[in-house]
């Protein structure tokens, strides 16, 4: 006999663990269409105040890997590897580090997603490259990984279909946040992704899913837990996320921060989160023996313009004008602009992520609603980060939106993320702490 979701879902708020068989029939009957959303979103609204033992979490997991195709990265002679952010306020590391990774002998098959509310998406921020395409098939996305060592595309509706359909559920009825279902999310999608080694990075703080580091390293332990048993090599980094990653926020000019940074320049803390993961994933995928080594490698692969040349290389195998990347905002014009600053001498004691985030999204640069749409040129251009001193009516950011009241919205939420005192605050580390590979966890 069948289990019954009713019966699922009353055990599971109660507490009670769940076999792994009864798991993978949920998962699968409701990717089959077999369970209403609304038996299943009680489902998830139990498993979000119950919680999942590792064992029902893991099962989880396995059952919406196994929902799709599986991708096979045998054909790939290189190491492969793969990373995850939880994302954040002007995170473009995936366009920093896959290119790295790549430079130094390693393949990089990276499925990546959309932005939503106030994270951004690296799929947008790819797109605001004229004529790029991120609808890669799985074939085409062998191949290019094969040819350049570095592809990325959007989530593939035949990868981990039980996650796109259950995501899209847990964002409607407020279900997202669960450690269990967040772990399982990501996990399912990487492990079908089918890389060998695999580097999560955890963002915590005000711009991030996770407030706490201690909810923080909950999640990343229990990620790389998953990821061991499932036989991959993984390590995780927390990293901070209660000030925006770089001076960049928005699309082509998170793109434009990124192709500074592989040139050389670029801002100090985005070089140094991304450095800090591409030296995990190279250590994890065996592509050095240590993360000194590491470290060594990827420095190198920046100085000789190798990295550089991998990403234009990736944009040209997708379809997209490499010759945008020397553009400012890839060409794009904004349709508004202006400036948020202040009438007096001070330092920027406070930049809030998820403030900043907010406005970026009312510059229209981010999405209010599923597939909404999002305005390449729009964004932020942060001209004095937390702890820099600003002068009277000098811009603190410069704002570039999709219209005059896109405009004023962002310049209302700025001025609610900004302080600028007298006095500079103490700055969190950027990587707050690693897991690494070897460690029980
Ligand atoms: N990112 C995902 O892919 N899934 C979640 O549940 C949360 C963040």
């Amino acid at each position: 006999m069948s289990p019954d979701i009713r019966r699922l879902s009353d055990r599971k708020r109660r507490g009670e663990e769940l076999s792994a068989e009864e798991i993978a029939w949920l998962v699968e009957a409701y990717t089959a269409g077999e369970i209403d959303d609304a038996p299943m979103a009680a489902w998830l609204m139990a498993v979000c105040c119950a919680g999942m033992t590792d064992a029902e979490t893991q099962a989880l997991t396995d059952a919406m890997a196994r929902s799709g195709e599986m991708l096979n990265l045998a054909c790939i002679d290189a190491p492969t590897v793969d990373k995850h952010s939880t994302g954040g306020v002007g995170d473009k590391i995936t366009l920093v580090a896959a290119p790295i990774v790549a430079a130094c002998g390693g393949c990089v098959v990276k499925m990546s997603g959309r932005g939503l509310g106030h994270t951004g998406g690296t799929i947008d921020k790819l797109e605001a490259i004229p004529g790029l395409r991120t609808d890669l098939t799985p074939e085409e996305l062998l191949a290019q990984a094969r040819e350049v060592g570095v592809a990325v595309a959007s989530q593939s509706k035949a990868l981990a279909p039980a996650d796109g359909k259950m995501y899209a559920l847990r964002d409607a009825t407020g279900t997202v946040d669960s450690r269990a279902l967040i772990a399982s999310s990501i996990m399912s999608k990487k492990l079908a992704g089918g890389a060998q080694a695999i580097v999560l990075e955890v963002t915590v703080g005000s711009g991030a899913f996770m407030e706490t580091v201690d909810e923080g390293r909950a999640l990343a332990e229990l990620m790389v837990r998953i990821g061991r048993r499932a036989g991959r090599c993984v390590a995780a980094l927390l990293t901070d996320m209660s000030r925006p990653l770089g001076r960049a926020v928005g699309n082509a000019i998170e793109v434009e921060e990124a192709a500074a940074v592989l040139a050389g320049g670029g801002p100090a803390d985005v070089r140094e989160v991304a450095l800090a993961i591409v030296s995990w994933m190279l250590a994890t995928a065996g592509l050095a023996s240590g993360i000194d080594e590491a470290h060594e490698a990827a420095d190198e692969a920046l100085r000789s313009g190798a990295a550089a040349e991998k990403l234009a290389a990736l944009v040209e195998a997708q379809g997209g004008d490499a010759s945008a990347l020397d553009r400012a905002l890839l060409g794009h014009t904004p349709a508004a602009v202006g400036a948020w600053g202040i009438d007096r001498e001070g330092i920027v004691t406070r930049m809030d992520a998820l403030g900043v985030g907010r406005a970026a999204l009312a510059t229209g640069a981010g999405r209010r609603c599923k597939g909404g749409a999002v305005d390449p040129a729009a964004g932020l251009r942060i001209i004095s980060v937390e702890g820099e001193r600003t002068r009277a009516g000098e811009p603190v950011v410069e704002v570039m939106a999709s219209s005059g009241e896109h405009l004023q919205d962002a310049l209302v939420e700025l001025g609610a993320a900004i302080i600028v005192s007298e006095r500079a605050a103490e700055q969190r580390p950027l990587i707050i702490d690693v897991l690494a590979p070897e460690e029980r966890v």
